[in-house]
């Protein structure tokens, strides 16, 4: 396993959260349809890392962000979590693994309508330890607090605005403590507004508690404030590196190319 190297952030010697190592994907595999989606991908992605997952429609990004949440298997390549290798894990496996290590927020907020802001933030919490605990309660109330929303707490989604949804579900997403979050255009379906207080949160979480994420965007602003920048075309990484610092160079222009 390539561990300390290739990586921006990966500390020297560290096992990464995720590592990717010659990853294809392909759908309809063996009939005439057969599309080949992703091809030879090698990532690692290390603890407290805040990367962008850019490209245009179809280049692969929410396939690889599916692959790497452990909701569908890769048709080539390794893939370990955190060093383990997942490719013989059964589905009780990859669920457990899922939620000790992973969070996932995406375009739309997937919150159950019939429960409250703060029982949907207790939800995963309910679905590790079988039971709604004290403890569960309690944490599910610090995070809608580290999102603003103690006062919408009871109120069920449909009462809250997209951007406060949204908020929820960022909150639920951090509810494990995960190692990554897997944002899949998070902020895609906000005004500018809500848009920018909800990836601020995310910058937030990162900073605070060290939880790495990768953020699917199509937003070349957003994807400049991140640390780091992964680039699809046609299902291979076509750019990886830092986001240089410079202020005023949003866009594509504030890439560097990977020092490899
Ligand atoms: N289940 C599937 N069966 C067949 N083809 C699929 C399947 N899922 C995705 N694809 C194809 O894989 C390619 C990549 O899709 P993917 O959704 O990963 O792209 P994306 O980069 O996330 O695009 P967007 O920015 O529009 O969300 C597309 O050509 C898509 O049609
Ligand atoms: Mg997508």
């Amino acid at each position: 396993m390539k561990t300390g190297q290739a990586s921006p952030g990966q500390p020297a010697g560290g096992v990464p959260i995720v590592a990717l190592s010659g990853v294809g994907k392909r759908f309809n595999e063996g009939l005439p349809n057969e599309a080949r989606v992703l091809r030879g991908i090698d990532l690692t992605v290390g603890a407290g890392e805040f990367a962008s997952l850019i490209g245009p429609s179809g280049s692969g990004k929410s396939t690889l962000l599916n692959l790497l949440g452990l909701l569908d298997r890769p048709s080539e390549g390794e893939y370990r979590l955190k060093g383990v290798p997942t490719g013989t894990a059964s589905d009780d496996e990859r669920t457990r693994a899922r939620l000790d290590t992973l969070g996932f927020v995406f375009q739309f907020h997937h919150l159950l309508p019939e429960f409250s802001a703060l029982e949907n933030v207790m939800l995963p919490g309910l679905m590790r330890d079988g039971a709604f605990t004290p403890a569960i309660r309690a944490n599910a109330r610090e995070l809608l607090s580290a999102v603003g929303l103690s006062d919408a707490a009871d109120k069920r989604p449909g009462e809250l605005s997209g951007g406060m949804q949204q908020r929820v579900a960022i909150a639920r997403a951090l509810a494990l403590a995960p190692d990554l979050v897997l944002a899949d255009e998070p902020t895609g379906n906000l005004d500018t507004h809500s848009a920018d207080e909800a990836f601020a949160l995310l910058r937030r979480f990162n900073r605070e508690r060290g939880c790495a994420f990768i953020v699917v965007t199509h937003d070349p602003r957003l994807a400049a404030r991140c640390d780091r920048v992964i680039e699809l075309r046609d299902g291979m990484i076509e750019r990886d590196g830092p986001v240089a610092p410079t202020p005023g160079t949003a866009g594509a222009d504030a890439w560097t190319k990977p020092a490899k």
